[in-house]
């Protein structure tokens, strides 16, 4: 479904996707192929990405990438030359695959040349937007948020109380200091709930609730003015959240829709092999033999 209308407050054109990141925890691999690239079964987590962002109405993908990995924004060239090839020995089904993520939307990418945090990587984005561009989504590729659909909810969410809005996670109070953490009020709509503080990776105990960020962001414009007022927060770097709590405290709306769905973080190697054990579980041809060794490997 696409929500996409030239006019309304919800609308977005742009989808930014912060991958200027050295991929540490894929090191040594990441040495040579970035980290968004690693394929989860044949497609790298950056396509499904890119393909939640167009389907969610999104026309250009703005990859905020680093210096050395430039070939994450190439990956959506076109490759006519392999597609060719692929057709002329009758690999049709192929030949589709290769044409997919370039068709998606239009691409382009911006620096990050150091490595100053979230909100730095966002505020990069900021001068390559139209001026009539009202609000901006932004995506954490580490984040599969599944089934897709919660953008084009919070795009309706957006038209309807305007300002920002992000998606939320209930996750276990245990595991709530790696997330960004809403304060909330409820609204008439269960999924729906009223911000009114956000702060960075808390200790469990300060936590304000167990709503955490899940790495999906309809953002109003006047995020960048806040990314330009913010001093570094958590571990030394500049958060996104900080700059959403500063629009907070100066009475700009935000809300949550809370994503009662899956999530995979492909940001470290387990949750790498989870979330491409359960693509390929779901796969036509794969999934069925995986199941079966899955099952007597699990027996040993
Ligand atoms: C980032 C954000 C955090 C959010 C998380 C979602 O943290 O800073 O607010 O909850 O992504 O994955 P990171 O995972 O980069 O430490």
């Amino acid at each position: 479904m696409s929500v996409q209308t030239s006019s309304g407050t919800g609308a977005f054109r742009t989808a930014v996707v912060p991958a200027a990141g050295l991929g540490t925890r894929f090191l040594p691999t990441t040495k040579a192929v970035p980290k968004e690239l690693l394929p989860v079964v044949d497609t790298p987590g950056i396509e499904l990405v890119a393909a939640e962002a167009a389907e969610a109405g999104a026309q250009r993908l703005l990859i905020v990438t680093s210096p050395g990995k430039d070939s994450v924004a190439a990956y959506f060239r076109t490759d006519d030359e392999l597609v060719k090839t692929l057709e002329s020995r009758g690999k049709g089904e192929l030949a589709d695959k290769v044409r997919r993520a370039p068709g998606l939307l239009e691409v382009d990418s911006v620096y990050q040349y150091e490595p100053k945090g979230l909100g730095h990587a966002v505020a990069q984005a900021g001068p390559a937007l139209a001026d009539d561009e009202q609000a901006v989504a932004v995506l954490l590729p580490d984040d599969l948020v599944l089934p897709t659909g919660v953008l084009a909810r919070m795009a309706q969410v957006r038209e309807e109380h305007g300002g920002s809005v992000l998606c939320a996670f209930d996750v276990p109070r245990e595991q709530i200091s790696a997330y960004g953490v809403f304060e909330v009020s409820d609204t008439g709509d269960d999924d729906v709930k009223q911000v009114h503080g956000m702060v960075e990776k808390p200790a469990p105990d300060e936590a304000p609730s167990t709503f955490a960020a899940a790495g999906r962001y309809l953002l109003d414009r006047a995020i960048f003015d806040a990314l330009d007022r913010i001093t570094p927060g958590a571990g030394g770097e500049l958060q996104l959240t900080d700059a959403v709590a500063l629009l907070i405290s100066e009475g700009h709306p935000v809300h949550v829709v809370v994503h009662r769905g899956g999530r995979h973080d492909l940001g470290n190697p387990a949750g790498y092999a989870r979330a491409y054990v359960d693509f390929m579980l779901q796969h036509p041809e794969y999934g069925e033999d995986l199941r079966t060794w899955l099952n007597e490997r699990l027996k040993d």
